[in-house]
């Protein structure tokens, strides 16, 4: 392996990245991010490993969701509580299916860099540079707003750290304390068809706490404060080298910028800069993966970053779409089952079920992500493989971008609240839904 550092990934090609103007204004900027405090510590992210090996084994759950693209605009407490409230409940209806510990990962804290497929967008004759998330330019349709601002790099580290403060406290503080979901209801639950569901599960879990511990007379163990993880997309690499530092108590290289970064499928080339970079930190890490990988991309793949084999180390997310998946994933399967090596699959249900409609809004249908999901289950059955996780876009606010679900909207209800910058998320209801299905799966494949 050539000698690897920090910054051994700007001798390769790098997609995705913003063109700065003013490159002594880029350089104090990334100068700055540099000498600031990291935002998470290696303990957090080795203990993430652990549990990432632990779901490889089928002993734990993923579940990694979130908006598409966090905005610096919406940093703000209710929204971050509301997130939080929908990855508990989520994860609370999982843990009741799946009788495992659930991992909860947040794309937050930092999702804020998008790739996107063009480099420019033109309207109405004028060609300005696309927009690339908050963290890059802004998304107003002007000269001056969409020119690539290197302050945005701080302002983007200072939310991220404003946003992981608010979670700590409120993990801290007892929000997350499975004795209490209460905290955790959102009000326009109250007249959905999955109420009832969710508050069976959310009874029969507070009983079963209690009778165990009436019946020790102690708490049970973990139950008061959940642990929650951060999760971005490594896309802008100046970025990510800024808060990568070496811990000489482990002697080794982490993007303390976050716990579990990934890399997408527009930057996961193999003699690209994002896997050069990313094969030197010691972080957990995940590739997007889809139908239009080779076996030997992905082999290549998956040697790279994680030669030694580490448990925990790498997770792939397959985003294939419902109707590619059946085709595609058994491939891919025997691909790394080719290495010898094993790693964590994880189903993304959403980037593959984008589609247009015709008022031209983007939305994904409820009904292909609960298949696609449902085959993921069953193909990595079929295989003896293991589906380890699921990673959603979703919201908890009460929006309206994907279509379907108990509430059957359509697309005409999309104009209602369409909010997403960029794709469309699930919102509270139906990320719930999606839950109470795999948790029903579970229970028709268990046989006691
Ligand atoms: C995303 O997760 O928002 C994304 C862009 O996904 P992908 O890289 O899988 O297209
Ligand atoms: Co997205």
């Amino acid at each position: 392996m050539s000698t690897w550092n920090p910054a051994s990934w700007q001798t390769r090609k790098a997609q995705q990245q913003p063109q700065y103007t003013d490159p002594a204004a880029l350089e104090s900027n990334v100068a700055e991010l540099s000498r600031l405090p990291p935002l998470v510590v290696s303990w957090e992210i080795e203990a993430l490993r652990e549990r990432l090996a632990a779901a490889q084994r089928g002993e734990q759950f993923l579940l990694q969701g979130g908006d598409c693209a966090e905005s610096f605009a919406e940093c703000e407490s209710d929204r971050i509580a509301k997130q939080m409230k929908v990855i508990l409940q989520t994860s609370l209806v999982l843990l009741h299916g799946l009788k495992r510990p659930i991992i909860r990962v947040g794309r937050m804290a930092g999702q804020y860099a998008k790739p996107r497929s063009a480099d420019t967008e033109t309207r109405d004759g004028v060609t300005l540079p696309s927009y690339r998330g908050d963290i890059i330019n802004r998304p107003e349709f002007t000269a001056q707003a969409r020119e690539p601002d290197p302050r945005l790099l701080l302002r983007g580290y200072e939310r991220a750290g404003l946003t992981l403060n608010f979670i700590r406290s409120l993990v801290d503080g007892g929000f997350a304390d499975l004795h209490h979901p209460e905290y955790w209801d959102l009000g326009f639950l109250r007249n959905s068809p999955a109420r009832e569901a969710y508050q069976r599960i959310v009874r029969s879990i507070v009983d079963s706490l209690d009778f165990f511990e009436s019946l020790t007379g102690s708490p049970v163990h973990e139950t008061g404060r959940v642990d929650f993880y951060a999760s971005h997309e490594g896309l802008h690499l100046l970025y990510e080298q800024a808060q990568t530092r070496f811990i000489p108590r482990s002697q080794q290289w982490y993007n303390l910028s976050t716990h579990f970064p990934w890399i997408g499928m527009r930057t996961a080339q193999l003699d690209g800069a994002h896997v050069e970079y990313f094969r030197g930190i010691a972080n957990p890490v995940a590739v997007k993966v889809g139908a239009s990988m080779s076996s030997e991309w992905l082999q290549g793949l998956v040697t790279t970053l994680n030669p030694n084999n580490q448990p925990g180390r790498l997770t792939l997310i397959h985003r294939f779409g419902a109707k590619e998946i059946e085709k595609s994933l058994p491939r891919l399967i025997d691909a790394v089952r080719q290495t010898g090596q094993t790693v964590l699959w994880v189903c993304d249900p959403m980037h593959g079920n984008t589609e247009s409609t015709v008022g031209g809004y983007k939305t994904r249908r409820l009904e292909n992500i609960q298949r696609e999901l449902e085959l993921a289950f069953d193909v990595h059955e079929a295989q003896g493989s293991r589906l380890g996780g699921v990673h959603l876009e979703m919201t908890g606010e009460d929006v309206t971008e994907c279509t379907g679900g108990a509430r059957g909207l359509s697309d005409a209800d999309l104009a209602r609240a369409y909010r997403t910058q960029v794709d469309p998320r699930l919102n509270y209801e139906q990320a719930l839904e999606l839950a109470l299905m795999i948790a029903d799966r579970s229970k028709k494949v268990r046989t006691f």
